[in-house]
């Protein structure tokens, strides 16, 4: 999938600046080794380098880690498969924030990310949990049906695990989890009525491979109808978000 890294920066801010406080979960200690997977345009990852961290971020997508060069040149980044990546430098925390869920192969992550610890390493994390984004995802699929899209309204394009899910996978390769929250975060959108149409072009792009521009602008326009009664609070329209944390030591 093609990220557009200019508007997820402009529009989109609020993915890593509810990331603010998943850092104080990683409760980073100067000159600890830290990679951040899923990095984005690389905010978080400045905000670790600034806490004294020694830290890498990396992002699959090669347009996000072009804008985190750009935005902080000190700052080490690279383009990286989350599912399937190996490191001889070995990290003494990883961090992920609204990523994860992106990742469908969670065990070739999961495994990657338990090679890349220290015996000791903690791997915390935050992305959306079960639930999240429901009444979204209906919205679309239907929509989309409707219109005769099946295969797109089919399309898997997120993982969104329960915490017994996420737990046993983590557990099953060697965590042990100490913490772990699944809970909801109603996320304002920009935008007001545009704000629906905004975010699927940018985070469902997939769902919409394929359609005729004219077609597409009705099939969001029907999707921001459907999700009014819901989404629409007296203007400030929000998002169904779910979010699912943990902590997994390696032991
Ligand atoms: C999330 O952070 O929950 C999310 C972001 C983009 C697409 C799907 C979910």
């Amino acid at each position: 999938m093609k990220w557009n890294a200019d508007l997820y920066d402009q529009k989109h801010a609020f993915v890593f600046k509810f990331g603010e406080d998943v850092l104080a979960l990683l409760d980073v200690k100067a000159g600890e080794r830290i990679l951040d997977i899923g990095c984005g345009t690389g905010h978080l990852t400045k905000q670790i380098q600034d806490k004294g961290a020694i830290v890498k971020g990396t992002d699959y997508s090669p347009d996000m880690i072009a804008q985190a060069q750009t935005l902080f040149p000190d700052v080490d980044f690279a383009v990286e498969n989350a599912a399937d990546f190996y490191t001889e430098q070995k990290y003494d925390a990883v961090f992920s924030n609204a990523a994860l869920h992106w990742v469908l192969d969670a065990n070739g992550a999961i495994k990657s990310i338990y090679d890349a610890l220290k015996p000791g390493g903690r791997f915390v994390a935050e992305m959306g949990g079960k639930g999240n984004v429901t009444r979204l995802l209906e919205a679309i699929r239907l929509v989309l049906q409707n219109h005769g899209y099946h295969e797109q309204a089919d399309t898997k394009v997120w993982f969104f695990p329960s915490t017994a899910e996420y737990a046993k996978l983590l557990e099953d390769h060697g965590f042990r989890v100490t913490f772990t929250a699944h809970y909801d975060r109603k996320t304002p959108l920009l935008d007001g009525d545009q704000g629906v149409a905004k975010w699927v072009t940018m985070f469902g792009a997939q769902f919409l491979e394929g359609i005729a521009d004219d077609e597409k602008e009705q099939i969001l326009k029907e999707i921001t109808q459907k999700l009014e009664p819901y989404y629409n609070e007296s203007g400030q329209w929000y998002a169904d978000y779910k979010r699912l944390r943990f902590i997994a030591v390696k032991e």
